[in-house]
């Protein structure tokens, strides 16, 4: 049995209140048409700095700028009609100090329309969630594993998998909930810390590689559909091979190509139909 969707618009106050009731379903988008295939089913769309690797074919999220998230943002925000858009904040562009966060998120806000920017971060980054939040912005908080941190973290890999890493995982979960965030990312993270800290928590945790007991879920989309990369993390379940139906869909258009099959009549213009000449008047 599926459970019915609301046609209503989704917002971070609205999704915060969803703690512990149906699951959030959260999935990344980087483009309008996206969006759009998306927008009827997701509570929220996250446009996350994984464009990086996803859409521009970069090793890390690092070099992603304010502007390519501004026009990534822009065009979820054009796509999304029912879903609750919030978009990722860039490496750089909040960890100096609040003010510099505060001035980069309004920006974020301005110019897409979004509903609330995500930013990485445990204990360190409270006081700038709670400077942002005070200031009317809400904030989607990301703890555990952190790819902007991958050079200080040493790797893509799974926290909390020891007691001292578990223990400042759950801290950094308590931190960002208490300084006001309205949900928590909770990326790769050992199942049983995950769990613990979805049962201490007042706000909703969405897993990405956590655990099944957190409040919502969230991939990357091309990932789930098979259309990105060869490697698939543990955590990710593909829904479709769609990858492999792109390459066969353009197989057969570079045979028809080559075998003067397309285009048909169908999808060519005639000439336009020879316009009459306008009778001649008495006078002329
Ligand atoms: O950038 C991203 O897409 C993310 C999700 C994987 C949570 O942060």
């Amino acid at each position: 049995m599926s459970i019915p969707v609301s046609d209503k618009k989704h917002t971070p106050s609205e999704l915060r209140a969803r703690k512990g009731g149906v699951p959030i379903v959260c999935l990344t988008a980087y483009t309008a048409p996206m969006a759009r295939l998306l927008d009827a089913t997701a509570d929220l769309l996250l446009v996350g700095d994984s464009l990086a690797m996803v859409v521009y074919g970069l090793d890390s999220t690092l070099p992603v700028t304010l502007d390519i998230m501004i026009a990534h943002g822009a065009a979820v925000v054009r796509g999304a009609r029912r879903s609750c858009v919030i978009v990722d904040m860039p490496f750089g562009t909040y960890q100096e100090n609040p003010a510099q966060a505060f001035h980069n998120a309004a920006r974020i806000m301005r110019e897409t329309g979004c509903a609330g920017v995500k930013l990485e971060g445990g204990e360190v980054m409270a006081e700038t969630v709670r400077f942002l939040v005070e200031r009317g912005i809400p904030v989607l908080g990301h703890i555990g594993l952190q790819p902007q941190s991958v050079n200080a973290l040493g790797g893509f890999r799974a926290q909390g998998r020891n007691e001292i890493e578990a223990a400042r995982v759950i801290a950094d979960a308590h931190a960002v909930a208490d300084a006001g965030a309205f949900a928590l990312v909770v990326e790769g993270t050992a199942e049983p810390v995950a769990r613990r800290l979805s049962g201490e928590v007042a706000v909703p945790t969405i897993g990405i590689g956590a655990s099944p007991a957190c409040d919502g879920q969230i991939l990357v989309t091309e990932d789930m559909l098979g259309i990105f990369g060869e490697f698939q993390p543990k955590f990710v379940k593909r829904y479709a091979e769609l990858g492999g139906a792109i390459q066969q869909a353009v197989a057969s258009y570079a045979e028809d190509v080559r075998a003067r099959r397309f285009p048909g009549p169908e999808h060519t213009y005639g000439l336009a139909p020879a316009k009459r000449p306008a009778p001649a008047t008495q006078e002329s």
